[in-house]
This record gives structure tokens, sequence and C-alpha cells, in this order.
């Protein structure tokens, strides 16, 4: 158990390109930019915080997670695989200027250091295996970290983190594996980060009965390993392993990199979405693969974001995923230059 403990572990720093350490790794473009969150505030529009969206073009403000069929009600999904009609979303980033006014930070890809993925704003998808898991039923959703939360000292900065990105490239890399090193649970303020990567590592152990909880964290749990590595033993309360989800957002900061462009008070530059830093970040999973193709992506070790004939998955062009979108909900103005951010005004229950 420890050797392989530590061979997931040294898989990871010669980063992603073993042989033997395969995971699914691809490109989810936008869907949409809107006051959304069928998870947690179910059916209203303009809910307290902006989030971004990607997935399958089923999502909607109000759905019942439990039974609603994402690949059979959607007709098509902004990520790479054909087959992936799940939701996933987070708060997205603002730049707040010393005038008053902000801006949303704009997104590219990643996919670390094999070069870099191609997506129209969005995010990065990691389903990290480690041995045999157990692929998210149908009706599965979960919440990690905390919108609410402002105090950095109560995120676990091993799953959540921020990294300072000294090119707009993968060129050079700032090596190593995510949430470790200098990592910071806050949002760096260095002018000299032309981009800011986060990660988001999900919990990987299930209790094995819950498909949801009321704080859409307790039926899951982190594992005792490196979640890079597709994480450790599961605790006995919930003791099911799970592919080890991972969400990679590359936030594009290059053109904020003038000092005199920020506040003069001292208040942070960048912000989420909830005007709260890095101590607030958090994403929502709603699973939504098509029957049991993640299962046997797992089981069949299917890598990156290749076609997989063993699991029967279907990588697609970036112009075929780029062009899914969704129209807004609740509809307001989320791009270009803002008076205020969009937040927290009245919701409306739809
Ligand atoms: C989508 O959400 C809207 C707003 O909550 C609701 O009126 C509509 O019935 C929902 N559509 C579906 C298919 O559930
Ligand atoms: C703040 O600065 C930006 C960038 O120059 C500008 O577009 C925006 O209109 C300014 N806002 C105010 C309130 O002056």
């Amino acid at each position: 158990m420890k050797q392989w403990a530590s061979l997931a572990g040294a898989a990871l720093f010669a980063p992603y390109a073993s042989a033997q350490f395969t995971m699914l790794r691809f490109a989810c473009s936008q869907l949409v930019v809107e006051r959304t969150d069928p998870l947690v505030n179910p059916g209203v529009l303009y809910t307290p915080h902006l989030h971004q969206i990607v997935g399958g073009n089923a999502f909607n403000a109000s759905m019942d997670l439990e039974t609603y069929d994402l690949p059979g009600r959607s007709t098509c999904t902004s990520c790479s695989f054909a087959e992936d009609f799940s939701n996933y979303w987070t708060a997205v980033m603002f730049f707040h200027h010393r005038n008053g006014s902000y801006i949303r930070v704009p997104q590219v890809g990643n996919g670390g250091p094999q070069g870099r993925l191609i997506n129209d704003g969005g995010l990065d998808v990691y389903y990290i295996p480690n041995g045999r898991v157990t692929a998210f039923k149908k009706g599965f959703r979960m919440l990690a970290g905390n919108a609410a939360n402002t105090d950095p000292s109560r995120v676990q900065g091993s799953y959540i983190c921020h990294r300072c990105w000294p090119s707009t490239s993968d060129n050079p890399f700032p090596g190593g594996a995510p949430c470790t090193g200098s990592d910071t649970v806050e949002i760096p303020r260095d002018p000299g980060c032309k981009m800011i990567r986060q990660t988001i590592y999900f919990p990987v152990c299930w209790d094995g009965v819950n498909l949801d909880s009321p704080d859409h964290q307790s039926h899951v749990a982190y594992s005792s390993g490196n979640p890079g590595g597709g994480g450790g033993n599961c605790p006995s309360s919930h003791p099911v392993k799970l592919p080890q989800l991972m969400y990679e957002l590359m936030w594009d900061v290059s053109k904020f990199a003038d000092r005199n462009m920020w506040p003069t008070d001292g208040s942070p530059p960048f912000v989420y979405s909830m005007n709260i830093g890095g101590a607030a970040a958090h994403g929502d999973y709603v699973f939504g693969w098509k029957g049991d193709t993640l299962q046997r992506a797992m089981d069949n070790r299917c890598n990156l974001n290749n076609d997989c004939p063993a699991a029967g998955i279907h990588f697609q062009q970036p112009a075929v995923y780029n062009s899914c979108k969704k129209p807004q909900q609740a509809v307001e103005q989320v791009d270009g230059w803002l008076a205020s951010m969009p937040l927290g005004e009245p919701a409306i229950k739809a």
C-alpha cells in the first residue's frame, strides 16, 4: 500500500506523462454565465452571486437533480467528450479597478505541461482514478468549498488553491502538482502573475448511499491520500472510492498587471463573484455522463481527451463543443466594465 502511494506521488511529479498513470483531462467551454444555481438555490433566478456553467445544454435554473435526465434532454455539450452532459460550475473572477468599476477576468484553457487545451472560456475537467473506482451514479451531485467563507485558514489548501503563472502560456511551465509548493488559498496579488491557475479538487470518497445531502457535502469526504494521484484510502464512513474530480481554471490577468489600475485602499484587485477572495472559492458538480460511459472510461484507463473506443467515448473538435451555448435565464450584463458586480440583488423565485 505504501509503495503504491509513493508510486502515485512519483507519477504526479513526472507530470501526467507516465503510461501507467492515466486520467481523463479535457476542455469545457463556456455554456452560460448567469446568476443561477440549481444545486444550492433551485428555481431561483438572480441567485446571490454569478456562476460560469459548462457542460450539457439541458442545464436549467430549476431541474429536479435526482431525476432530470441530463443526457436525454441535452442536445449538445460544451465539454470535449460527446457523451458528457454533466454540469460543472464555479464562481467567476472580477478585477476591481481603482475607479470603482469591475470587469470579468477572461479565461483560457490549460491542461498541464502537455499543451494548452482549446477552450472558449470555461474550465478544464479531470477525472483521476487511483486503482479501481466507482463512477458517480445518475442523480449524483456535490459541492466543494464554501461560497460564504472569508477565513483562508478554514480552507484545506491541498484541495482548493491558486498558483501564480508567470507567462500567458504553458512555457515555461511553473512545475509541480496542483496545490503544492507555494500555491495559496488566497488569490495571488502579484503584478508578475500573467495568469492565475485555480484548482478545485472534490472529495473522492462516497457514503455509497446518498446521491446528495442537505449541505451537498456530507455524503462525500476527502481521502487520506494525494488528490493529484487520485486520492488514497477512504474513511469507513465513506468507503466507496470515486474518481478524483478536479477543476482547473486559468484566469488570464495579463491585462491587469498595471498597479496604477489597482485599488488604492489596499483592497484586493481580484475577487470572486461573491466579492470575497480565494477563501470562498467553490465548485459544483452534477453528474450527467451517458449510461455507464464514465465507469467504462475509468475501468479501461481512457486517457486525457482521446477517443476511447473501449468506453464508447468520443472527442469532439473544439469548433463543435465551443458552439454549444445557452442563453441566460437570469438576464443581465456580465461582461465589459460594470459599475458594480452583479451581486446580492433580491432574488426572484422562478
Ligand atoms: C427551467 O427553469 C425555469 C425557471 O425556473 C422553469 O420555469 C422551467 O420549468 C424549467 N424547465 C424545465 C425543463 O425544467
Ligand atoms: C474605470 O476605468 C475603465 C478602464 O479605463 C473604464 O473603462 C471605466 O469606464 C472606468 N469607470 C469609471 C466609473 O470611471
